[in-house]
């Protein structure tokens, strides 16, 4: 066997350790393991070092020091954890080193994001034409729906506004929620459309917009909403405001991150009743179709808005086909094959392993809050989807308890602020965590709810 060939085998013997330990070790690293990693910091080296170390030492450093995200007992922020046919499937394609910018030198991978885009749309419901987008996350999914909006809404009133750019542009009108994510003020930021500067609609209890309260509809507007509230999980109400705003030409846009996959699941379909009305979506595949990172998609209706907003020539290129080219719906240029471990997700898991895998997910949800709930401490959130939020009592209490919950290791939970209060997150949201794991968690929190109480 060469070097090399070693060298690859030992990767993944290495890999295929580290992910069977995710399910007994604890989420957070020992101390120990995390002053290690200053062994990273070496000086860099005049001829460099053998492969096999430098592979033994990321795997011996870097792997204690790694916290356990892909495994079954981290409910932070709203973290996948990459089913193994999709790591399997991401190991082959980053051996294939495809550059999926076009698809005549790259036919496997353009079908594969092809017939991806299509059973995406398939499974939301979305029309199979719609035009799609492989990048990098929902902020970037933002990112771009956004942009294919920002081109419509001025094509509609004559400007064009990949040439000509902002100044001087008619001006454009954004309508967000107040509990937009920030990462799609960011993204208005980005598209010189202002992180400030859009009118905000008030939410309710569970952070919803208000449709009543949308402000008249005139000129070039996009209305941006969202299905999945970081903290609730809960949906705005898209159907109710698209029906307000589309008919006066605005452009309507769905942050659905991962509450777009309830569009997956037919007994969630009330949840986003209308929502395949909006113009576009933009969706992860790094959180609840668990592919590894970094893998988000933007769906727009209008296929020619985002095309006109990306697509690029140039003498070198090959950007005159019949075929459908990557690169002509992306920010970027070069890229790697994200559509592979989306297609290799949805055809392992079908279309009932999706619903499966969100219903699992909501109901481990429902187990946490009717425990915490059971052992008399405050669920903040109606309970829709896979979010949880929990008070143990005041804010120093719920901070110290969830202090307590970090350093014990069990599992891993995140802070926020809910409407004034400070609360725990519980985000259930990997294919791996079963109701063992649930219970176990449960255990560990409720033990550390008790030790926060008294400290
Ligand atoms: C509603 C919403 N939008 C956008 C994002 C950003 O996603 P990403 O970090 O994958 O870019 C998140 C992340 O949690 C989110 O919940």
């Amino acid at each position: 066997m060469s070097n090399d060939d070693k060298l690859m085998r030992d990767a993944a013997e290495r890999a295929i350790s580290y992910r069977k330990s995710l399910q007994g070790r604890q989420v957070v690293p020992t101390p120990e393991a995390i002053a290690a990693v200053a062994g990273f910091d070496e000086p860099l080296s005049e001829d460099g070092k053998a492969d096999s170390e430098t592979l033994a030492m990321l795997d011996e450093i870097g792997s204690p020091a790694s916290v356990a995200m892909a495994g079954p007992r981290f409910f932070g922020f709203v973290i996948g954890g990459s089913m193994p046919v999709t790591v399997a499937a991401n190991w082959l394609a980053t051996a294939w080193d495809q550059n999926s910018v076009m698809s005549q030198v790259t036919p496997a991978v353009a079908t594969l994001e092809n017939v991806s885009r299509r059973w995406l749309c398939e499974l939301f419901s979305l029309p199979e034409d719609c035009a799609a987008s492989f990048v990098t996350g929902a902020t970037i999914a933002n990112f771009t729906a956004l942009a294919a909006a920002r081109h419509k809404v001025l094509a509609d009133v004559g400007w064009d506004v990949e040439s000509e750019g902002l100044i001087g542009a008619p001006e454009v009108t954004v309508i967000i929620g107040e509990e937009a994510h920030p990462t799609l003020t960011k993204s208005l930021g980005l598209l010189g459309l202002g992180r400030d500067r859009a009118l905000r609609v008030p939410v309710d209890g569970q952070g919803r917009m208000i449709a009543d309260a949308l402000p008249a509809i005139d000129g070039p507007t996009i209305v941006c909403t969202q299905v999945g509230n970081i903290n609730t999980g809960a949906f705005d109400p898209v159907g109710d405001i698209c029906n307000a705003v589309r008919p006066a030409g605005a452009w309507v846009h769905v942050d659905g991150a991962f509450g777009l996959w309830a569009a997956a699941v037919p007994s969630m379909l009330h949840r986003v009743e209308g929502m395949g009305a909006a113009d576009s979506w933009a969706t992860d595949a790094h959180k609840w179709l668990n592919v590894p990172y970094d893998s988000g998609v933007a769906i727009t209706r209008d296929a020619a808005a985002l095309k006109a907003a990306m697509a690029i020539t140039a003498d070198y290129l090959i950007t005159d086909t019949e075929h459908r080219n990557p690169s002509d719906y992306t920010p970027e240029l070069s890229r790697r094959a994200r559509g592979v471990d989306v297609w290799a997700a949805l055809r392992s898991l079908g279309r009932r392993g999706v619903e499966d895998l969100i219903e699992r997910c909501c109901s481990h949800a429902r187990r946490f809050a009717d425990g915490l709930g059971a052992a008399g401490y405050e669920v903040l959130n109606d309970v829709v989807l896979n979010q949880v939020l929990v008070s143990f009592g005041d804010d120093e209490t719920t901070l110290r308890v969830i202090e307590e919950i970090q350093r014990d290791g069990t599992c891993w939970c995140g802070a926020t602020v809910w409407q004034g209060r400070r609360a725990m997150r519980i985000s259930v949201s990997n294919w791996s965590t079963t109701v063992a794991d649930v219970d176990i968690s449960l255990e560990a929190m409720l033990a550390c709810a008790e030790r926060g109480k008294q400290a």
